[in-house]
């Protein structure tokens, strides 16, 4: 298993991953928008044959208002590759990367209130906090929990 930064010949694979696990999805032309405004955020994991099985879709959010900050718009890993640490891998890359290259203070994300996987993965492995409820986010009406994590060191 493998953990790389996505080019765009991978941005098929990563939406065909995102149709199978999720029910929120894109059109090709917003996976492009990622990748070719922020090439250094998205990554993807593969296996032994070097197929795509998970990715991370990040990118810069870019208000005048606030400090530079990061957000993860989709993470997903396939069903048989799951609790090897690859989602961990994808997410620590990315930031990792908003911090060093664009300076990110902290990186946000959205996720279901009832996905006790990624809750468990954002909250108690990556050490996300929940920053705020957004009621019925989703298009079903499910609501958000919205998580940040902090990338600066406190002074
Ligand atoms: N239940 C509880 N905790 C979990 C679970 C689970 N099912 N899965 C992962 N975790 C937590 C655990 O603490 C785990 O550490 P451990 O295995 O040592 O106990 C830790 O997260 C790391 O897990 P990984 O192996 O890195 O996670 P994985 O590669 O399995 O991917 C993911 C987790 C992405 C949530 C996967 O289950 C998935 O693809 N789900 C469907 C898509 C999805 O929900 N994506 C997130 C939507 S939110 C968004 O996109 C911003």
């Amino acid at each position: 298993m493998n953990v790389r930064q996505a080019t765009v010949e991978d941005l098929i694979y990563i939406q065909n991953c995102n149709l199978l696990d999720l029910p929120e999805n894109y059109q090709m032309k917003y996976y492009l928008y990622h990748a070719l405004s922020w090439p250094q955020l998205s990554f993807v994991a593969e296996d032994e044959s070097g197929k795509v099985v998970g990715y991370v879709l990040a990118k810069m959010e870019e208000e005048p208002s606030d400090v530079p900050h990061g957000h993860i718009t989709s993470l997903s890993v396939m069903r048989t590759y799951r609790r090897l640490g690859l989602a961990q891998k994808l997410m620590t890359q990315a930031t990792l990367q908003m911090a060093q290259v664009f300076g990110a203070h902290y990186v946000s994300l959205h996720v279901r209130k009832t996905n006790r996987a990624a809750i468990g993965l954002y909250r108690d492995t990556l050490k996300f906090d929940v920053h705020d409820i957004e009621k019925k986010y989703y298009a079903d009406g499910e609501d958000a929990l919205a998580m940040r994590l902090n990338l600066k060191e406190p002074k």
